[in-house]
């Protein structure tokens, strides 16, 4: 299967996998039906799904073939726990308290649609959910349930996304950051949640403590490389490619790789942290090829 084929197939289950796993339709769900339309609006609404594609494809390395995969645990519900963290961090991202953005995913932000409120709620309960999710459908297997809801737990917490969001804001206006305060807050903010995607697929794969550390660095390298694209996107690209408002970091006075290096570093500064991700992927057991060619077509994503 080449590259696009496979993407697009791990995509449709990721979409699959989340109409399935997240509250619904009102009146079978218990609860006000406007909180769940909330949290499916800019969850369903697309996106490109990198994270519970690399927890779903990492999973995969450490699968024997030949073994049926009726006896392992499926790596669904923990790529689609990742989605929920990753969504709700977006839609409190673009809060008018935090980035103060108007659209998202090639829509009108949660709070534009609703109103904060109903944004800020609806975050709240997709975080929520993705610990609901990993504690129930992992239940048979404690040990491994444990081990994600801590993973996960980590990424998602003070010391790393949370963390991360706070020095971003923190940093805005800021005209001496330095270059070790923005790869804190690329590291937290970003690569903590690609970590998590990698180890969390390889906990579900059954993978050793020395792929799980070699997961755990092409995340983070990978991370990085993501956030620094991200940012030189916001800069170059447009809105209507994007689905997200381009030009507003330079706008809201954000430390970026861009405002802090230029663009010409900050691209040879992408390509060393996703040559590195590759190095740290190769060392990896099994057939690593769509992991590799995953890492590489991020670097020249055009959104
Ligand atoms: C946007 O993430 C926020 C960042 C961490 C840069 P993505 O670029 O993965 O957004 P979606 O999920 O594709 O919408
Ligand atoms: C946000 O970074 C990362 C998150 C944890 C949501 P940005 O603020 O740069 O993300 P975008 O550009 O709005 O997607
Ligand atoms: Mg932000
Ligand atoms: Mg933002
Ligand atoms: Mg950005």
């Amino acid at each position: 299967m080449d590259f696009t084929t496979k993407l697009n197939h791990l995509v449709a289950q990721v979409e699959t996998a989340l109409d399935r796993l997240v509250p619904a339709h009102p009146g079978v769900e218990p609860g006000p039906a406007r909180i769940h339309e909330a949290m499916r609006y800019t969850l369903r609404a697309g996106g490109k799904r990198l994270r519970p594609v690399l927890a779903l494809s990492a999973a995969e390395l450490f699968r024997p073939v030949a073994t049926s995969v009726g006896e392992w645990p499926s790596a669904e519900p923990a790529a689609v726990a990742l989605e929920c963290i990753h969504t709700y961090s977006l839609v409190h991202d673009d809060l008018p308290c935090m980035d103060n953005d108007d659209l998202r995913r090639g829509r009108p932000t949660a709070h534009k649609q609703f109103d904060e409120a109903t944004a800020l709620l609806a975050g709240d309960a997709l975080l929520t959910h993705a610990f609901l999710l990993l504690s129930t459908r992992y239940a048979s297997d404690p040990r491994l349930a444990t081990a994600l809801v801590r993973e996960l737990a980590d990424a998602a917490g003070s010391a790393r996304l949370v963390g991360g969001q706070m020095q971003d804001l923190l940093a805005e206006k800021k005209s001496d950051a330095t270059a070790g305060e923005l790869e804190f807050i690329h590291l937290n903010k970003t690569a903590a949640m690609l970590e998590a995607s990698l180890v969390m697929g390889g906990l579900v794969g059954g993978a050793d403590d020395t792929s799980l550390t070699r997961l755990r660095a092409a995340g983070r390298h990978l991370g990085l490389a993501f956030q620094i694209i991200d940012d030189i996107l916001d800069a170059t690209a447009d809105s209507a490619t994007l689905g997200k408002t381009a030009g507003k970091d330079a706008k809201s006075g954000k430390t970026t790789y861009v405002s802090l290096h230029g663009l010409d570093t900050a691209r040879r500064l992408a390509s060393e942290q996703t040559d590195s991700a590759l190095a740290a992927l190769r060392s990896l057991p099994g057939d690593t090829t769509f992991l590799l060619d995953l890492a590489r077509s991020m670097l020249s994503r055009a959104k």
